[in-house]
């Protein structure tokens, strides 16, 4: 198996003071990606960042913007995070009942789409949705902090997941999210992930872009 692993560190566990430097830092580390979580305090139990926040991100790196939005009615926003600079939106399943029209809004407007889906929510719900994303972001923690413990099951998912996208011969890549780090990594990867997210692994060390290289050789002895 030759899939080729991006690493996207999270800024949910970043230092917010000082987020220009913390970004170059994975740069730096060879992250590819920059996952950036929206939360609205209603789907999720927490609030994040949003638009400007984005808008200036996008100014100061060359990364991949990747929103992740844990936001209801995700469709009446969509557009206007791609024209913040987002170049990767998710939606998640369980809040957008409109699930093909808001993937293929986002495509429209020239991002990549994904679907997001928690750790609860069985894979069916989204298998319709599959021919319409650029990629599925596959919860292993339910969304709303950092720092939390791998799901085990979610594993199992993955590797579900993986055996649906390519018996059914789709282009869809699989991103996963929710406490991973160094040890845990390499089996993820090995399961059929395509982007990984990690966060408080990076940006909660003291040489975050140390933690991305890290993460990146630890994945390369498996695939
Ligand atoms: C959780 C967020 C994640 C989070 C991951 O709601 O969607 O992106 O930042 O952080 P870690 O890697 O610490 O679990
Ligand atoms: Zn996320």
């Amino acid at each position: 198996m030759n899939r080729v692993v991006e690493i996207a560190p999270s800024i949910l566990s970043a230092d917010f003071a000082r987020l220009g430097e913390e970004i170059a830092a994975v740069e730096r580390g060879g992250a590819s990606v920059l996952h950036f979580d929206v939360m609205d305090g209603h789907f999720v139990p927490n609030i994040t960042v949003g638009l400007p926040v984005l808008k200036s991100v996008a100014r100061a790196t060359k990364l991949v913007i990747d929103a992740h939005l844990m936001i209801s009615e995700p469709g009446r926003w969509v557009e206007q995070f791609v024209e913040a600079g987002a170049q990767m939106v998710s939606v998640h399943v369980e809040t957008d009942p409109h699930l093909q029209r808001t993937l293929t809004c986002i495509k429209d407007k020239g991002a990549m789409a994904g679907v997001a889906i928690n750790p609860a929510t069985p894979l069916i719900a989204l298998e319709e949705a599959l021919p319409f994303a650029d990629f599925v972001l596959l919860m292993s923690v339910n969304p709303g902090f950092g720092g939390q413990k791998f799901i085990s099951t979610a594993l199992d998912k993955l590797r579900r997941l993986r055996r649906i996208i390519d018996e059914r011969q789709l282009k869809t890549r699989i991103e996963i999210d929710g406490g991973i780090d160094r040890n845990n990594i390499a089996e993820v990867a090995a399961a059929g992930a395509e982007i990984i997210v990690s966060g408080s692994a990076v940006f909660g060390t003291p040489d975050p872009a140390q933690a991305v290289r890290d993460l990146r050789e630890a994945t390369m002895q498996w695939v």
